[in-house]
């Protein structure tokens, strides 16, 4: 099988020198750089838009893997295409035009995916799989770093990953990953893992054990 790729989250660096921060990540083997978007309407906390990811967009050439957290999406792909997103996520609950979205990202060239929050069933994108790149299943609800992994999504990972099929779809995990869960979604099928707190935990001089340790546990 192919392998995992760890993709940190920013939302748990230090933001105060965010850009300080992404070149650490990228010096310590993160594979993609993971970038939560939440606009305090779909999800209750407010981040970053287009302008932020703009800014930090030299400080790395690593793959930005746009996770956004907000409704509407469709007004904003443009944004946070030409800022440099090389892969932008949706949430499916966020609207009724799913794979309108999904068109309007590829249409701007960019790897399109699809997120699911913990309480939703993957039939809800299964017509979606023959116009999609990545599938990213929240482990915990979204809106907040350093909660703990939902167990009850492994089986979800697992149907998905069966789903998926031959189809050259990735599919990511979201929300408390750890040394200890790292296994039990990679085992279930994932192939990507974000993670926010156990990767910037003790400061930059940990990041690279810190992604090593949950390298080689999943
Ligand atoms: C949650 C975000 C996650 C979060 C993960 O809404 O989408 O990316 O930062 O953080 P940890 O790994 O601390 O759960
Ligand atoms: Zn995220």
């Amino acid at each position: 099988s192919a392998p995992i790729r760890i993709a940190p989250s920013i939302l748990s660096a230090d933001f105060s020198k965010l850009g300080e921060e992404v070149r650490a990540i990228d010096e310590a083997g993160a594979d993609w750089i993971h970038c939560d978007v939440m606009d305090g309407h779909f999800v209750p906390n407010i981040t970053f838009g287009p302008d932020v990811l703009k800014a930090i967009r030299p400080c790395t050439k690593k793959l930005f893997d746009v996770h956004l957290m907000i409704a509407p999406v469709d007004p904003y792909v443009e944004a946070f295409a030409k800022a440099g997103a090389d892969l932008i996520s949706f949430h499916v609950e966020a609207g009724p035009h799913a794979h309108r979205t999904l068109q309007t990202i590829r249409g701007h060239g960019k790897q399109a995916g699809i997120v699911l929050n913990p309480g939703t069933h993957e039939s809800a994108i299964e017509p979606l799989l023959d116009d999609l790149d990545l599938i990213l299943l929240m482990t915990v609800n979204p809106g907040f770093g350093g909660q703990s992994f939902i167990r009850s999504v492994l089986e979800k990972i697992a149907r998905v990953r069966a789903m998926i099929g031959e189809r050259p779809i990735a599919l990511e995990i979201d929300g408390g990953a750890s040394p200890e869960t790292a296994p039990l979604a990679a085992k279930a099928g994932a192939n990507v893992l974000v993670a926010g707190s156990a990767v910037f935990k003790g400061g930059p001089a940990a990041y690279a054990n810190n992604i090593s340790a949950i390298r080689k546990a999943a």
